[in-house]
């Protein structure tokens, strides 16, 4: 049967939207409550809906019953604080799943080319319903900072990077793209991030901010892009003889036990 998805999405697997004028809101995510919980670098959330209403951040999957990321419970408390950031993610009428606001720590290149991941969104969701994609609104002003997107995690061919001051809006296919962002600091970047269902409404949201799938690309140095690229294959190649190295003597105190 297949999933329903978004047309506009199709061709590079996300769309920039018309940017927000977040200049004229309150700092709305510097009230809200965090949690530790590590994502693609050093970061904390703070979750406006969750899988039960609670303060916490496990997919809907690791819940009891566990479930797609769909119909996520809004937190009295967080929405309370943070209406604006609410209303924003209840725009576009589409089913919520996760929604929260990242605070990522300053990193370079390298460490987002090693934190390049796919979601797992879609995880135990029915065929023949809507593929979940997620949002993110920049709402600090991270003029510098940027976010990569490729197709492959190792593979600088064909790299996306789009930009992310203060009130830019990307519509992002996460577990089809590899993504993480490059923060340069030196303040914490927060983000906005939603979980929403594709079909009719996520389309209407698309049309009216005039989705683009072909994002102008950040400039950046050839020399920065290829010592971030070795850096990469350098800690992949660590973390997997690490691994290996692990492997080895759990096998050999298995042996010995
Ligand atoms: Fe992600």
């Amino acid at each position: 049967m297949g999933y329903i998805t978004s047309a506009a999405l199709e061709e590079t697997g996300y769309v920039v939207l018309d940017s927000y004028n977040q200049e004229l809101d309150p700092k709305e995510w510097l009230d809200i409550e965090y949690n530790d919980w590590k994502s693609s670098g050093d970061t904390r959330f703070a979750p406006l809906a969750s899988a039960f209403g609670e303060i916490e951040c496990n997919g809907f999957w690791n819940h009891v019953p566990p479930r797609t990321d769909k119909d996520g419970v809004w937190i009295p408390s967080q929405v309370e604080k943070a209406p604006i950031l609410t209303r924003r993610a209840q725009e576009p009428g589409a089913n919520v799943g996760r929604c929260r606001v990242i605070e990522l720590q300053p990193n370079t290149y390298a460490d987002c080319l090693y934190n390049l991941h796919q979601d797992d969104n879609n995880r135990l969701n029915p065929d023949g319903t809507g593929w979940v994609v997620r949002g993110f609104f920049n709402l600090s002003d991270d003029k510098d900072s940027f976010f990569v997107l490729r197709d492959n995690r190792t593979d600088p061919s064909g790299e996306t990077r789009i930009a992310l001051p203060a009130g830019a809006q990307l519509l992002i296919d996460t577990q089809r793209l590899w993504h993480a962002a490059t923060h340069v600091g030196p303040d914490p970047r927060y983000c906005l991030i939603t979980s929403w269902t594709s079909g009719p409404e996520l389309d209407a949201y698309i049309e009216k901010y005039h989705g683009n799938p072909h994002a102008q690309n950040v400039e950046v140095a050839q020399d920065v892009l290829d010592a971030g690229q070795a850096e990469q294959s350098r800690r992949i190649a660590a973390r997997a003889a690490a691994l290996a190295a692990r492997g080895r003597i759990e096998q050999a105190a298995m042996s010995e036990a």
